[in-house]
């Protein structure tokens, strides 16, 4: 994940996405191929979803319609379709889009995908279920819009679900033990120079990523602001992806900070209701 660097200078909010969907264009073929994301263990018929959204979702979407925002190249997506989901998924960079194409036939699953701005997005359509996860908001620079987008695509009484590394995260140094940046959302967003990515810190990269952290208020602010009802809003104490300096996996699918075990909340979770129908 992208740590605190320098401010950026002007630069529209088109050149900004622009650096962003050329950063991921990159770091999607290295992932595709990462240990990290394991792909041939997806196509041996494992799931690629973990434990707090199988929990908290995954009864839920069998015979019903998913849109999955940022999708990335659609490994989470194409678990859902193996679920019985009937799955769109949107990402902004092309590259991810293709290749999540790819996977989805090699896989013999179907599932619609698409190259988009999750800010700009209206797909016409409405959903049963609206779903993102881990990572996903930094890259976004305005949350009121991107709720919007949320509402606007799920179906009366529709549900939106999330599961995100928790913003407090992101004040932590390498070491996991000084705080550095600030909590509060600021105005600019955070230009940082990327060598590697999350999945392979030793790949190689050259690109700018501008990323914009937010607050739990401003999260759930969003949505409340966007008309949704929220049912439900937990944190956790784990992190099912060892991909930040200071973790560790001490479990499959269960990182900590050494030290820290149990103190710090490494994700949080939110379940949302459309209004218009009975839950
Ligand atoms: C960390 S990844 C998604 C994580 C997901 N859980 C996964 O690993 O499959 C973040 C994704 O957000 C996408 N993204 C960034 N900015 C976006 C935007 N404005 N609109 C749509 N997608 C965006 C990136 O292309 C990337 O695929």
């Amino acid at each position: 994940m992208p740590k605190a660097g320098p401010q950026s200078p002007e630069h529209s909010a088109a050149e900004l996405l622009a650096s962003n969907r050329e950063l991921w264009d990159q770091w999607t073929d290295v992932h595709v191929e990462s240990d990290f994301y394991a792909v041939d263990r997806f196509l041996e018929g494992e799931s690629s979803l973990q434990s707090i959204e199988l929990d908290e979702l995954g009864e839920e979407v069998d015979g019903k319609s998913l849109l999955h925002l940022q999708c990335h190249f659609g490994l989470d997506s194409l678990s859902w379709a193996r679920r019985g989901a009937r799955v769109t998924g949107v990402d902004l960079s092309p590259r991810a889009i293709e290749r999540a194409r790819g996977l989805a036939s090699r896989a013999g699953l179907a599932a619609t995908f698409h190259a988009r701005d999750v800010l700009e997005l209206d797909l016409g359509r409405r959903f049963d279920v609206v779903f993102t996860s881990y990572g996903v908001l930094d890259w976004l620079r305005d949350l009121n819009r991107w709720a919007a987008v949320v509402a606007a695509h799920l179906e009366p009484g529709g549900l939106f679900y999330m599961v995100e590394f928790h913003p407090v995260l992101g004040l932590l140094d390498d070491g996991g033990r000084s705080l550095e940046g600030s909590y509060f959302p600021a105005a600019e967003p955070i230009r940082y120079k990327e060598k590697g990515t999350y999945a392979d810190p030793d790949a190689a990269v050259d690109g700018t990523s501008y990323t914009w952290p937010h607050s739990l208020s401003e999260i759930l602010s969003a949505l409340l602001n966007a008309g949704l009802r929220i049912e439900s809003f937990r944190e956790f104490d784990f992190s099912p992806y060892d991909c930040f300096p200071f973790t560790r996996e001490v479990a499959p699918g269960r990182s900590v900070i050494p030290g820290l075990e149990g103190k710090v909340p490494l994700c949080f979770s939110v379940r949302a209701r459309a209004a218009g129908a009975d839950a």
